[in-house]
């Protein structure tokens, strides 16, 4: 595994983390304490150490498998996980977003996590009308003082979100997260990496894979359970990404390399992306993902 350090923050995570939206049972799964601890043994095996979660992956659901599953070495992993979302059903969310809501989202976490502090805190998709609030800034400065937070990042909801962006460093922020992958080059376009860069951001791509269909696993006609997340986006996107997928199995990735790997890889090429976080089905999903490490070097990537 290759580590990279995260921005400011000082901490060295591995290039390969795992995200953990699909553990919140909106992929198509139920998910049992089994099926994730298998997963992070996979990942301990792999000597990955980031984590991403949130607040609304189920109701503090994937909090509460990752916490449980991470228990016995919480010190070895970074823990990333996000606020600003209530889960109410699959695919059903409300937004508390004042002061005393992110208090209560905080300890909710901490309680589901298993842990005494979280090392990465970061907004979820915030509008900006409700992003530039001093009064919720404060509360986290105040988490972070009284040692349950370690650092604060922004989950951009826009991969072109410049205006959030260029105001990271004056509000504390160290770290973005922000959709990235072959078939979504939005960051470059806006010159989202410049302004990371500018300011000794860490990024955190998500997404990586474009959800699974830079796996090449997917056919055209392929279609998704109503429980998949996957199931709501309208037939021509689906078909497209796919046709599209395809097209660069066949022009791009090398023979021999399997396209997940090939696609995180990719990601990786410029060192302003500090990790790619893919979402995991898994413990097979995971040991791939983690040989995606392996072939920075060895894939031509451009
Ligand atoms: N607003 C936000 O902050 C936000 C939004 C979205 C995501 N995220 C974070 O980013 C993470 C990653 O995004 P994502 O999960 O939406 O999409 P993703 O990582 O692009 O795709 C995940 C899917 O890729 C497939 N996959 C993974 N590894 C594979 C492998 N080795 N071989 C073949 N297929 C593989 C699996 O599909 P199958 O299930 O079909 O096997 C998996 O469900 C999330 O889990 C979450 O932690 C954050």
């Amino acid at each position: 595994m290759k580590y990279r350090i995260l921005g400011s923050t000082e901490l060295n995570v591995s290039v390969i983390g795992v995200g953990t939206w699909q553990f919140g049972g909106e992929w198509g799964q139920t998910f049992s304490q089994a099926d994730v601890d298998a997963i992070f043994d996979e990942a301990r095996t792999r000597n990955i150490n980031l984590i991403d979660t949130a607040e609304c992956y189920g109701d503090h659901l994937s909090e509460q498998l990752v916490g449980r599953a991470i228990a016995r070495d919480r010190d070895q992993w970074v823990v990333a996980t996000k606020f600003g979302h209530k889960f109410h059903a699959p695919f059903e969310r409300t937004e508390p977003r004042s002061p005393q809501d992110i208090r209560v989202q905080l300890e909710e976490s901490l309680k589901a996590l298993r842990t005494d502090v979280v090392d990465l805190y970061q907004y979820h998709s915030w509008s900006d009308e409700s992003f530039f609030d001093d009064d919720v800034l404060a509360v986290l400065n105040q988490a972070r003082d009284e040692g349950k937070i370690r650092h604060i990042g922004n989950s951009v909801g826009s991969n072109r979100n410049v205006k959030q962006l260029e105001k990271s460093r004056e509000m504390g922020i160290e770290t973005i997260q922000i959709v990235y992958n072959r078939l979504d080059r939005g960051p470059e376009e806006a010159g989202i990496f410049d302004l990371c860069r500018g300011q000794n951001l860490g990024v955190l791509a998500r997404v990586p894979l474009a959800s699974g269909y830079l796996s090449g696993k997917y056919q055209p006609g392929h279609s998704f359970e109503a429980s998949d997340v996957r199931s709501r986006q309208p037939d021509d996107t689906r078909s497209q990404r796919i046709a599209e997928a395809l097209r660069i199995q066949t022009e791009e990735v090398p023979d021999g390399v399997p396209m997940a790997q090939w696609a995180l890889a990719w990601c990786l090429r410029d060192p302003v992306v500090t990790c790619v976080i893919p979402g995991c089905r898994s413990a097979e999903q995971v040991a791939s993902n983690a040989t995606a490490s392996e072939r920075l070097e060895s894939v031509r990537l451009d």
